[in-house]
């Protein structure tokens, strides 16, 4: 009997023994998983909120004030990033940057027409969309078409499926998302270049298309800068030939050659229906020779460039190259820079790494990576060229580094990978507060309304 209850009482002991120790277990796993979530997920991200984005409030009044994405209060400057999305994303961005939120991150995608192949990589512009979304900020893509397509082999069902993966981005995550479709289609750079013939109809036909599946997604219009216009034979496409209607288009002032003196712009312009943003591709191209390298910008570069007058050459200068008189004013569309930046020329290292200064060695009048990078931004951003150019909206750095030119040397744009420059141009934004809002001080709405937290949409 004794014995009998001596095992009774070991196996109820034992019991809970095992019963307490499995609760423990329990405890300490959810807890570790609890642990591991807040460490991985840092606290400024706000967290993914889906839209209805065919909602009867989406839709937009092209009567608006405001365009798709326009931030609807006088006098605000976005900013943006351009991203090597397989070494950066925007989480890192902000980390980096000590919690400042950009508005705008930036990816390239490639587009095909061939049927064998998926349209684009659906599953990278849902992490593209999420990733921005985390952070509140808004995503751009470029879409650039596949070199083995041309123009007209974009159908309709192709730009459904792109106008339908777009305006499901913007549901699933509430991001909206600006599409620089096909840009830098005035030069030769890429496949679908010096081919106004096609260009417009594709564009007008992509964006009838867009409206019907959302208007949380904007379409940026953005050719290459004038400057060097007809740009050589610095890529892949060459110039048409007479006889060719894309020749007679782009022959504007009819002398029978394709120049300088001819618009850069104007043949690819797909109408103001069709367009909610204008861009253009300006950077800060710093001579090569080497006794002005790492010079500083010189400080009117920007207004020149932007309105044609620093390279005034030639006859019709002003009339064909001052974009932003022709398309942001006259046109009525807020204009952004869709990637800039202002480069340091680094050697090339034996390893092929960024090597020494390109500067001219004991060059007193070289300056430093951080002089470069606050010359260009407080001349593209400051108050006084905002109060003079009300329509630029937004500036997406292009935050990378590449070789190129010849002689070869690195160019580096990135604002955030040397701690230096990174609090430099941090403390640049921050005296800007009035005019530069961060990303998750706005509102996004399904009609493409971006308001101050708290204040109304007015679409
Ligand atoms: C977008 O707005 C237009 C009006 O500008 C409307 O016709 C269209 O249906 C809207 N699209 C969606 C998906 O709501
Ligand atoms: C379409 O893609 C397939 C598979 O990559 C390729 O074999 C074919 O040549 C392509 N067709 C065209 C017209 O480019
Ligand atoms: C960097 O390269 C240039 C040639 O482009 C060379 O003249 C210069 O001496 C190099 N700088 C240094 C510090 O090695």
């Amino acid at each position: 009997m004794l014995r009998h209850n001596i095992l009774h009482c070991l196996f109820w002991t034992k019991a809970l023994v095992a019963m307490l120790l499995g609760l423990f277990c329990l405890l300490w796993f959810s807890w570790r998983i609890y642990d591991l979530h807040s460490r991985a997920v840092p606290a400024f991200f706000d967290g993914l909120q889906s839209v209805d984005v065919t909602a009867p409030d989406c839709n937009y009044d092209p009567k608006s004030n405001w365009a798709r994405l326009e931030p609807q209060t006088e006098g605000i400057q976005m900013f943006g990033f351009h991203l090597d999305w397989s070494v950066e994303t925007p989480g890192k961005i902000v980390t980096k940057l000590n919690g400042f939120r950009p508005n705008v991150f930036n990816s390239f995608m490639e587009f095909s027409a061939n049927k064998s192949k998926p349209a684009f990589e659906f599953s990278l512009l849902n992490w593209y969309a999420s990733e921005a979304g985390r952070v509140k900020a808004m995503l751009e893509i470029s879409i650039m078409m596949d070199p083995a397509d041309k123009l007209e082999d974009f159908k309709d069902d192709r730009l459904t499926e792109l106008a339908k993966a777009l305006a499901d981005c913007n549901a699933a995550y509430g991001v909206p998302i600006f599409l620089r479709y096909g840009h830098e289609m005035n030069g030769p750079f890429s496949s679908y270049g010096f081919d106004p013939v096609n260009y417009v109809p594709n564009f007008r036909r992509m964006s009838t298309i867009l409206k019907q599946y959302t208007n949380m997604t904007a379409i940026v219009w953005a050719p290459n800068i004038g400057k060097g216009y007809p740009f050589g034979t610095s890529g892949g496409v060459s110039l048409p030939r007479p006889g060719n209607p894309n020749f007679d288009l782009m022959d504007t002032n009819k002398d029978g050659i394709i120049d300088e003196n001819d618009d850069p712009y104007g043949p690819w312009w797909p109408g103001a229906e069709y367009v909610d943003w204008v861009g253009l591709s300006l950077y800060y191209y710093p001579p090569d020779e080497i006794q002005l390298r790492n010079h500083a910008v010189p400080e009117t570069y920007f207004e020149s460039y932007l309105t044609g007058v620093g390279y005034n050459q030639g006859a019709n200068w002003e009339h064909y190259y001052n974009f932003y008189r022709r398309f942001a004013l006259e046109q009525n569309k807020p204009m952004m820079l869709p990637e800039t930046g202002s480069p340091y020329l680094y050697n090339i290292s034996a390893d092929g790494t960024p090597g020494v200064s390109a500067s001219n060695p004991g060059d007193a009048a070289a300056v430093q990576p951080v002089d470069l990078r606050l010359q260009w931004f407080n001349q593209i951003m400051n108050p006084t060229t905002l109060a003079k150019y009300p329509k630029l909206k937004l500036m997406v750095n292009f935050e990378e580094e590449k070789v190129m030119g010849l002689p070869s040397f690195f160019r580096d744009w990135k604002l955030t990978f040397d701690p230096i420059i990174a609090t430099a141009i941090l403390k640049l934004f921050k005296g800007w507060s009035t005019h530069m809002k961060e990303g998750n001080q706005f509102d996004y709405h399904c009609n493409g309304a971006v308001v101050l937290n708290g204040q109304a949409g007015s679409l």
